[in-house]
């Protein structure tokens, strides 16, 4: 598996490297012509995730093109409810749509036994990268984390409040827990897979834990991350797991302690003394977080940010990243600009 040399994996064995390991979350995607081009083979996007060629080729494009340190597989987070029974569909210029959820009624429809074929469809791209990828490049697997699969789950579709969810859960916790901890179990069982089949890392994305207060943000966020992390834990000791806890603010320190995730995701609002210093007394891999869309501006504002960001992170165990995804309108050269960037200093 290659594992312990990948210099992606150094920060996780606590070294300090000059040229810190980079790669981008939704690295794979619109703003490559090569992907516009995968993707109109494939027809649907669910079926180009569920196609093990199409899927390993689309993950591999960004590698080709710059050299990242890391791929991540090329899936989705709601392959998750699909697999489990909850069909998704993604609409042309609107994104995800399902059937919503509001009721343990909904929840007991759904079944993790049923899950598992797609899973292992996903492990088989996993295997495909395992082989095709260049032997210096880490491997990332990942899902969503339940409670922001869950937000989609209920809403039917994205939302800017993620209002049903949040309604639900306090209108009928031990209800919403039912699908919270179905949501667990599912992930832990898809990322077991993925690290079976060839995963070096994997990253829990939590697009909105931000829209949570407190102890609603405790027990959705926190605790369902502590359990599939500690679950992995058992089963995979030496992989390490970034969490994303989007707009966490400054509860991603006890987001930190709380889970044990080996990696923090900052998102694109996390100001530079919270990256540099708050997470200093956490035994963590700090990642992020240039704006993506500095990226579409490109230019000398670009270099500066990076600048600033590589200078405030000098020293520290750490992997340059975004704050959130890229953005389709990114100029693909204003990467390669940021990648040259990153590795002419230190
Ligand atoms: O390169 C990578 O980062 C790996 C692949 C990946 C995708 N989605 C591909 C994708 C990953 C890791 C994701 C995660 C994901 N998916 C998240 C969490 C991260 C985030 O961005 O906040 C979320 C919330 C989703 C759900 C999702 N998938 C939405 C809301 C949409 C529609 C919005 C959009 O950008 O179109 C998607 C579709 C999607 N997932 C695309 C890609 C490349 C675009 C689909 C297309 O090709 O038409």
């Amino acid at each position: 598996m290659g594992g312990s040399e990948l210099r992606f994996l150094a920060p996780f064995r606590g070294e300090v490297l000059d040229v810190p390991p980079i790669w981008l979350m939704r690295q794979a995607g619109r703003y490559l012509p090569e992907y516009r081009a995968t993707r109109a083979e494939a027809g649907d996007f669910l079926k180009l995730c569920y196609t093990p060629k199409l899927a390993a080729e689309v993950t591999l494009q960004p590698i080709r093109r710059y050299g990242f340190d890391a791929a991540i597989l090329f899936s989705d987070i709601l392959v998750v409810p699909d697999a489990l029974g909850q069909a998704v569909r993604f609409v042309e210029g609107e994104g995800p749509r399902l059937d919503p959820i509001r009721s343990a009624d909904g929840v007991s429809r759904l079944t993790l036994a049923g899950a598992v074929s797609k899973f292992d469809v996903v492990a088989e791209t996993v295997q495909r990268l395992r082989q095709d990828l260049p032997h210096e490049t880490a491997l990332i697997g990942f899902c969503g984390a339940p409670w922001t699969v869950a937000t989609y789950m209920v809403q039917g579709q994205g939302s800017s409040d993620q209002a049903e969810a949040r309604l639900w859960a306090y209108r009928d916790p031990e209800g919403f827990e039912g699908l919270i901890d179905l949501l667990v179990a599912a992930s832990i069982d898809y990322l077991d897979r993925q690290v079976k089949a060839g995963a070096d890392c994997l990253q829990i994305f939590d697009t909105w834990a931000g829209s949570l207060p407190d102890d609603e943000f405790d027990r959705w966020v926190v605790k369902p991350t502590k359990t599939i992390r500690e679950a992995l834990r058992e089963l995979h000791p030496d992989v390490p797991v970034i969490g994303f806890p989007r707009g966490a603010g400054a509860t991603a320190v006890w987001y930190v302690s709380e889970t044990g995730v080996n990696g923090i995701g900052c998102d694109t609002a996390t100001p530079p003394f919270v990256m540099s210093e708050a997470f200093d007394e956490e035994d963590v891999v700090v990642q992020g977080n240039l704006d993506p869309l500095l990226l579409v501006a490109g230019g000398e504002k670009l270099d500066e940010r990076v600048d600033e960001i590589l200078d405030l992170m000098e020293g520290k165990r750490f992997i340059f990243n975004l704050g959130h995804g890229i953005v389709p309108q990114t100029p693909p050269e204003n990467v390669g600009r940021l990648v040259e960037r990153v590795r002419s200093k230190g």
